[in-house]
Parts: structure tokens; sequence; C-alpha cells
């Protein structure tokens, strides 16, 4: 039986955190989709397009990863691309409460589908997306979250701002 999982998020961008988690849960499932969430309410700073082709291009070394954007529910998605499971992550105790609502309410959605909790190496704990693209947008260095090519993105959509 093979068993494929996704790892929805918005990332925006995608830091070494999600990829810390992307190459632990590879580790674990036949086939992992880091699914892009549209997210409008989130007014990301990169567009739908603009976060698949980053997280493609930081994530192309792996064989088992594919990388797709997708709109509406997480659990739709899960089942029209037949993934059983859902990935996401445990960086800190407050990620936790969001988490469990969220992992319940998928259930409640979609009883056939589990959601599974990774925690990213220790060194990670304290990415956020947001708190990068802050730091970036102050003139902080970045080099130490995200990979080169996110790198010089961010750099080059502060630079315009
Ligand atoms: N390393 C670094 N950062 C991490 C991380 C890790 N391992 N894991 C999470 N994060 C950060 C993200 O960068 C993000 O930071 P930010 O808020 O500062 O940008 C934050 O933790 C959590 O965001 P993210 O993982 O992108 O999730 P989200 O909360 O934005 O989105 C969805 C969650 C997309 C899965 C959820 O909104 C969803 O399912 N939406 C689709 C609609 C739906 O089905 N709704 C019903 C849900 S029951």
């Amino acid at each position: 039986m093979t068993v494929s999982a996704m790892y929805p998020g918005t990332f925006d961008p995608i830091t070494l955190g999600h990829e810390d988690l992307v190459r632990r849960a590879c580790r674990l499932f036949d086939k992992v989709v880091v699914a892009i969430a549209a997210n409008p309410g989130k007014e990301p700073m990169f567009s739908s397009e603009e976060r698949v082709d980053l997280a493609r291009s930081v994530l192309s070394g792996i064989s088992n990863v594919e990388v797709c954007g997708y709109e509406g529910l997480t659990v739709d998605f899960a089942h029209e691309q037949n993934l059983q499971v859902i990935i996401r992550g445990l960086r800190a105790i407050s990620d936790f409460e969001y988490e469990f609502q969220l992992s319940n309410m998928n259930r409640h959605l979609a009883d056939d589908v589990e959601t599974v909790f990774l925690t990213p190496t220790e060194t990670y704990t304290y990415i956020s997306s947001s708190l990068v693209r802050e730091i970036c947008s102050l003139g902080g260095d970045i080099s130490e979250f995200v990979s080169p090519k996110v790198k010089a993105a961010l750099m080059e959509r502060c630079s315009r701002a």
C-alpha cells in the first residue's frame, strides 16, 4: 500500500524550516505534495504562481515531492489528489492550539484524511515567513532562514516596495 501526503500552507515564501519538514516527510511517505494555498485573506507578498515556482526550485532535488497550487478546501484537494495524510509542522507549544483546531475541523470535514504533525530541527523553530519578510523589508540579513533563490526573490521584492 502506498501512502501519499500533502503539506498545505501559504509558503509566502518557503523557508528553510518548511524545507526541513518536507525532507522529513519525504522519508516517511511514498509521495509528498507541497500544496500551496492561494490564501488571499493573508494578502501574500508573492502570487500563487511565484510561491509555487520558488518552492519547486528549492525542492527540485527531492524525487518524491511535487509542488501544486490550490484554491478551496484543503480536504477537497486531498480527496481530488488521493492524498491520505495532511502534514503540519509544530514549532512550539504556541502552534498547538491553532493546529489542534485545524486538524479537528479537517477531520470533521473528512474523516478519512489523517493529520500528522512533525517538528522541525530546533534551529528552525523560531522561523516564520512573516518574520523573514519583515526582516528583509527592514534591510536585515535573511541568509540563515531561506535558500539563496528565495533570498534573491525577497530582496528583489523588498527593493521595489
Ligand atoms: N518552518 C518555518 N515556518 C513555518 C513552519 C516551519 N516548519 N511551519 C509553519 N510555519 C509558519 C509559516 O511560515 C507561517 O508563518 P506566517 O504566518 O508568519 O506567514 C505560519 O507558520 C503558519 O502558516 P502556514 O503554515 O502557511 O499555514 P497557514 O496557517 O497560513 O495556512 C492552511 C494553513 C493553508 C493549511 C489553512 O489555512 C487551510 O487549510 N486553508 C485552505 C482552506 C481550508 O481548508 N479552510 C478550512 C480549514 S479547517
